[in-house]
């Protein structure tokens, strides 16, 4: 991950495993197993290089826990660097209701909610980010708070709708896609980009800056053009 940007937010680099016909997950929106080893300790060395993680509220219930750093080399390198030994957990969500059984509540992990509504208590979370514009989040107060708080780099774990809303506000950086030998089909399936789509001639452009085959999977990982 790069230094962050003169814009006093966080850099911001997305991190997700695909079928190799580009889904996220299967139409029933199970949690992802399709990933190898190999994906799972570059996930985590991402996490362990972030200060906060994002994802979304749907990504939570599907998987019900939060990906946090074990491997205790990275935890190591954290602590030697002067960082907490887990980035903060920041969830997103607009209505802001959880199973209080899951998982997630009880892991040793600061735990961060962003949400458009101030009015409710959020029982499990350390900080409640609320934060509105036309009665959705405001995401770049959002991202201006959460760069004030330490977060310098930011990974967002998914999945495809809150992804596209940081897409279309010009909020994400970086991209990490492992792309991986399994096709999941669907036309229902979530793929990396939710939500509302970018015409052709609108659509952010990429710039590759790595590919890295390992095993039967491969590691693309590109910078997003900034916008003209
Ligand atoms: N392959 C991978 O690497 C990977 C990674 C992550 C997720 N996934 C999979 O992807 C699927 C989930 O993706 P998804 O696109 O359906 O959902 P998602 O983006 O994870 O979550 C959607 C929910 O998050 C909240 N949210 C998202 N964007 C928001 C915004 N702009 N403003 C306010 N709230 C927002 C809302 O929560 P409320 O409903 O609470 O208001 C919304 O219903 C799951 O199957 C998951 O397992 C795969």
């Amino acid at each position: 991950m790069h230094e962050p940007n003169i814009s006093q937010r966080p850099h911001t680099t997305v991190v997700l495993a695909i079928s190799a016909d580009g889904k996220i997950s299967d139409q029933w929106r199970s949690h992802p197993q399709f990933g190898s080893a190999n994906d799972y300790a570059h996930l985590e060395q991402q996490v362990a290089a972030a200060d906060g993680v994002l994802f979304g509220a749907a990504t939570l219930r599907a998987g019900g826990s939060a990906m946090r750093v074990l491997q205790p080399e990275l935890i190591a390198s954290r602590v030697g660097a002067g960082k907490p030994p887990q980035p903060v957990q920041i969830v997103c969500s607009r209505i802001g209701k959880f199973d209080p059984q899951l998982t997630f509540f009880r892991q040793p992990v600061p735990r961060w909610l962003v949400t458009s509504q101030s009015e409710q208590e959020y029982p499990g979370f350390d900080q409640v980010l609320a934060f509105t514009v036309n009665g959705e989040i405001d995401w770049r107060s959002a991202f201006r708070q959460m760069f004030d708080l330490g977060v310098k780099q930011l990974a967002v774990l998914g999945g495809g709708e809150l992804i596209s809303s940081l897409l279309h506000l010009g909020l994400i950086d970086e991209l990490w896609l492992t792309v991986c030998p399994i096709l999941l089909g669907g036309a229902t399936a979530p793929t990396p980009i939710g939500g509302e789509g970018f015409l052709e001639s609108a659509a952010p452009r990429l710039q590759l800056l790595e590919v890295k085959p390992v095993d039967q999977e491969v590691f693309l990982h590109y910078r997003v053009q900034p916008q003209t």
